[in-house]
């Protein structure tokens, strides 16, 4: 083959990965409507905030059939992802706030899609923009941290969250949903992106398996929960 030939199709095919890695980064949805700025109050004077992040969240899930997707479970309240059951039993147990992280555009809805974004920002150590976010977290003293393994890290939303606010003082408590990965795969994530604050003991859950019992015991553990 000629030089130039050659040249040219090498050429051809950079360009083409280009163009695809574009495509699905900057044409990867719409943008979140639904997201605020506000937390959902839990008991009155809380220093406890529970935020987390969920696939279900930032993709559109209209038409999405809750059987065949992996990470998404109907219940009476509609589709929810896996790291808000855990969320929502923390919220439950402790009476902390929550919030939930939402990304400025959405993910596409196929698994293919959601994983291409997630597996370009994961390898450029990208900080997605956020749809909304709380003005300060100065009440708060505990912060639980969920999310789901995406490619043996946590998503990189959860950093642009967490980076964006002053942790130091503060205890940050992470519990994961995965369906292969322990939690330690994200730690030196979470690490990084919390400065100062004292990180916790983590928990790891099998995708929507999470119970009370397991979540109680935990916490328990950590000394968060009085037995
Ligand atoms: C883009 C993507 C990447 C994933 N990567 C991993 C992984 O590296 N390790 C793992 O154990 N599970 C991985 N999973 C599975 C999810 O962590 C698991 O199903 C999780 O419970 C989904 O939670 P969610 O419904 O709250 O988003 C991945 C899922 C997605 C969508």
């Amino acid at each position: 083959m000629k030089k130039r030939t050659k040249i040219l199709l090498i050429a051809a095919f950079v360009v083409l990965v280009l163009a695809g890695i574009g495509y699905v980064y900057l044409f990867c949805g719409g943008r979140v409507t639904d997201a605020t700025n506000e937390v959902t109050a839990g008991e009155e004077g809380t220093d406890s905030l529970v935020v987390y992040f969920t696939r279900s969240d930032v993709i559109k899930t209209d038409g999405v059939d809750a059987v065949s997707s992996a990470s998404l479970n109907q219940t009476d309240s509609g589709l929810v992802g896996n790291t808000e059951i855990p969320a929502r039993i923390i919220q439950e147990l402790t009476g902390a706030d929550l919030y939930a992280i939402k990304t400025e555009r959405y993910y596409r809805s196929p698994f293919m899609g959601t994983a291409a974004t997630a597996w370009i920002e994961e390898s450029f150590d990208m900080r997605p923009a956020l749809a909304a976010k709380p003005d300060d977290l100065d009440k708060y003293d505990v912060i639980y941290v969920g999310y789901p393994i995406w490619w043996f890290n946590a998503p990189m939303a959860v950093g642009t969250f967490l980076e964006s606010y002053d942790l130091s003082g503060k205890k940050i408590v992470p519990f994961c949903t995965s369906q292969d990965n322990g939690i330690d795969v994200s730690m030196d994530y979470i690490r990084e992106v919390c400065g100062d604050a004292e990180i916790l003991e983590g928990l790891r859950i099998y995708d929507n398996t999470a119970s009370e019992e397991q979540i109680r015991s935990w916490l328990t553990q950590n000394g968060l929960l009085e037995e």
